[in-house]
């Protein structure tokens, strides 16, 4: 089967070098790919949404699977056009994808559902978004209802700042018509953890559970970014839990997809908040994350390509994937400056010198005469496995401290909260 990867990110890197595994895999394809895919797979050259080109590519090299990566790629409706050819995707409809795209479509899914979620408001005008503040007293998590890029969630500390972030996106439009709608939601307390499934349209089948690392600095202090690294498995969410959460959030949503005619099929992203008042759900992605995608595929002991093209085909029935018992750390190498302004275009040494069982994903990089240069905010991750989530992370940092480049930059604290939890089973 040829398998055509869209997306250019770490993520996909991630997805392209789990594919090159499979012996059911005849050739790799990316859209657009990035230099590090170049080296192992085909680049095609077309960008992740350019619809109408990817589905001429998927029909003349007769493409078996498309994978789809971004939500970019998700909203501009790739899988509604490679549907009806019967070729498989994997990734939803684009309205199935609103579960990501819209966040006020999310929430009204959620209670429809019955999926518990923090209580929100839906504003279209700043005006009465920042009157509610004002009689609330009272800080709020603002969301715009669009994709931001992942900068479209704002947590202040206060009502001045909550009237403060409403403005940043209703009134300087930071992200654009994407905060055209917000939504004002109350904020809770707990653990952060993210859970990915494979979604069939009926079906869900859990994959291991990660944390990532969402501010750009270490002790979650600074900026939100794409992701600064993350980790799997997590010692506060463990198998019950996620039992439990299939029941209660994932299975339910998709189900209540299905129903209103809208199946979805694809990886669904559940970031829960785990507190003292049990399991809520933050948001969804239509989607792997990123880069919890880089730190569970590695610890994948199975084919991937059999489970997305069951879950492409609906045939999820039975599948059951094994994981391996390492646990695994990744580190974000970013440039200095990221996510505000960044310089690129530095060399990139030591990547040939990575230790077996360290991978480096690569998101932001360029080919130069004498090797990779950086091309980006994020650059690497990195990411090490180990017998344990000591050994990985110690394995990663050992790993990083071998890689350079001019402002290379990172947290420092990944995982760290994990060292004092229980061994692996
Ligand atoms: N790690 C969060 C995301 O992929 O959006």
């Amino acid at each position: 089967m040829k398998v055509l990867i869209v997306g250019s990110g770490a993520r996909e890197h991630a997805l392209t070098w789990k594919a090159l595994q499979s012996p059911l895999t005849d050739a790799v394809y990316c859209a657009p790919g990035s230099a590090a895919t170049a080296s192992i797979a085909i680049n095609s050259g077309l960008q992740a949404t350019d619809v109408e080109g990817i589905a001429r590519f998927v029909a003349e090299r007769d493409i078996g699977l498309t994978v789809i990566g971004p939500e970019a790629a998700v909203d501009a409706g790739l899988a509604d056009r490679l549907g009806p050819s019967g070729r498989l995707v994997f990734g939803p409809t684009r309205a199935a994808g609103r579960i990501e795209s819209s966040k006020a479509f999310a929430k009204s899914l959620m209670a429809r559902a019955g999926v518990a979620t923090p209580a929100y408001r839906v504003f279209e005008d700043p005006a009465s978004a920042k009157d509610y503040v004002r009689g609330e007293r009272r800080a709020f998590v603002v969301k715009a209802d669009g994709l931001a890029k992942g900068k479209g969630t704002l947590v202040p500390r206060d009502a001045d700042e909550t009237l403060e972030c409403i403005d940043t996106l209703m009134l300087r439009k930071t992200v654009g018509a994407a905060a055209d709608r917000i939504v004002l939601e109350e904020k809770i307390e707990g653990r952060e953890v993210s859970l990915m499934a494979l979604v069939d349209g009926e079906r869900v089948v859990a994959l291991p559970p990660a944390c990532d690392y969402k501010r750009a600095l270490d002790d979650d202090k600074g900026p939100n970014t794409g992701g600064m690294g993350g980790y799997s498995p997590v010692s506060f969410f463990n198998e019950d839990d996620v039992t439990r959460a299939v029941d209660t959030v994932l299975r339910p949503v998709a189900r209540v997809l299905q129903e209103e005619g809208t199946p979805y099929r694809g990886c669904l992203y559940a970031g829960l908040m785990v507190g003292s008042s049990g399991v809520q759900v933050l948001e969804f992605n239509a989607r792997f994350g990123d880069p919890e995608a880089q730190v569970v595929l590695p610890r994948l002991a199975d084919d991937l390509m059999p489970l997305l093209e069951a879950a492409a085909r609906g045939e999820l029935g039975g599948v059951k994937p094994s994981w391996s018992r390492q646990a695994s750390v990744g580190v974000v190498l970013a440039s200095r400056g990221y996510p505000g302004t960044y310089q690129t275009g530095y060399p990139i040494s030591g990547l040939g010198t990575l230790e077996p069982g360290v991978f480096a994903f690569h998101a932001g990089t360029s080919a130069g005469a004498g090797g990779y240069l950086t091309a980006g905010g994020r650059v690497l991750t990195l990411v090490a496995l180990g017998d344990s989530i000591a050994e990985a992370r110690d394995r990663a940092y050992r790993n990083v401290d071998r890689i350079s480049f001019h402002g290379v930059t990172c947290r420092r604290d990944l995982a760290l909260r994990e060292l004092g939890a229980p061994a692996l089973p």
